[in-house]
């Protein structure tokens, strides 16, 4: 008997995606939703899953690991070690709970002394949590020597709205040509005498530039190299050390063909 043709397509579709489906188990810096069985937005999750969950979206979706570490002091943000605790002593009057929500969704609200404003608002572009990750994210945190008792309905319904109502958070595309903009990385923009990008360059005067697209916007991107003491100094880095004259020393098709480069660096 002739198998119906539809029935072929439909095979091969599920087939096909079950591959991916697995592929992108498998490869957790893959955007995933959250695995099914969590149903998370249904409320029907223990604190202890919420918390694994939580810790699994830090370490990969969230990719905050690339500025933060718990228990050793990052480059480029604050160790997490006790943060449930200490979120308490941040802002008089604001709950623990409160302040991780807002440390999240509004980072430069309260900046942690010593620290530029550089981290991304977790439920926009380039990391583009969903509300349920933000949820399981503040669960992690305050488990780190608070308290869990973060509800779903703490999280603000507009949290990641324009993650999942606008699609992909692809960010901005540029006219540029990568490729260029990897020669003036590495050639007259002289950037490799203090930073490494993927294989190019060994430098660490400044931070490693290799997952850049990953944390950071173009947006700032673009304006660190025009200005890099306005967006800030990186911690853990000399300040006054990047050079302020990119703006005149490039040409306008040399910076957007290197911004572009630094936008495949994810
Ligand atoms: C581009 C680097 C960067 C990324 C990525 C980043 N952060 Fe941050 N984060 C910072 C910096 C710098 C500070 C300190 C300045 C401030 O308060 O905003 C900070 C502060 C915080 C604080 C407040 C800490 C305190 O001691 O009060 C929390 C909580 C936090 N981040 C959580 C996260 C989580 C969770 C993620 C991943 C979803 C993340 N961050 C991703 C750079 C980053
Ligand atoms: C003489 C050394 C030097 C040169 C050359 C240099 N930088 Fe930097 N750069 C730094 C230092 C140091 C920092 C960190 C301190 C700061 O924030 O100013 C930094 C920070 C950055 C950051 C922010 C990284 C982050 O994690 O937030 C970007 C992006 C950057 N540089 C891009 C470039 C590009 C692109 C070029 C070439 C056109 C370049 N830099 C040339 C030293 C340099």
């Amino acid at each position: 008997m002739r198998v119906p043709v539809t029935v072929k397509v439909g095979l091969v579709a599920l087939g096909t995606m079950g591959v991916y489906t697995g592929y992108a188990n498998y490869i957790p810096q893959i955007q995933s939703k959250p695995p099914a069985e969590l149903s998370l937005e249904g409320g029907d999750v223990t604190p202890a899953q919420l918390v694994r969950f939580g810790e699994e979206t830090f370490k990969t979706k969230g990719t905050c690991e690339i500025c933060h570490r718990i228990g050793q002091p990052g480059t480029r943000a604050p160790d997490l070690a006790g943060i449930g605790a200490r979120a308490a002593t941040r802002k008089p009057g604001m709950s623990p709970k409160q302040y991780l929500i807002e440390s999240l969704l509004e980072p430069s609200a309260y900046l942690v002394p010593g620290y530029p404003p550089i981290m991304p608002k977790v439920d926009k572009p380039p990391l583009g949590l969903n509300r349920s990750e933000v949820w399981a994210l503040v669960a992690f945190l305050e488990s780190l020597g608070g308290t869990v008792d973060v509800k779903l309905d703490d999280i603000p319904k507009t949290a990641g709205a324009a993650a999942t109502a606008g699609g992909a958070p692809a960010g901005i595309k540029l006219p540029g040509d990568p490729k260029a903009g990897e020669k003036i990385f590495a050639g007259k923009g002289g950037c490799v005498a203090c930073h490494t990008a993927g294989k190019i360059g060994a430098a660490k005067i400044g931070p490693e530039l290799t997952q850049i697209a990953r944390i950071q916007t173009p947006e700032y991107i673009m304006a660190k190299i025009l200005n890099p003491a306005g967006m800030g100094t990186v911690a853990g880095f000399p300040k006054g050390v990047m050079p302020p004259t990119f703006g005149q020393t490039l040409t306008a098709k040399e910076y957007v063909d290197l911004v572009s480069f630094l936008l495949t660096q994810k």
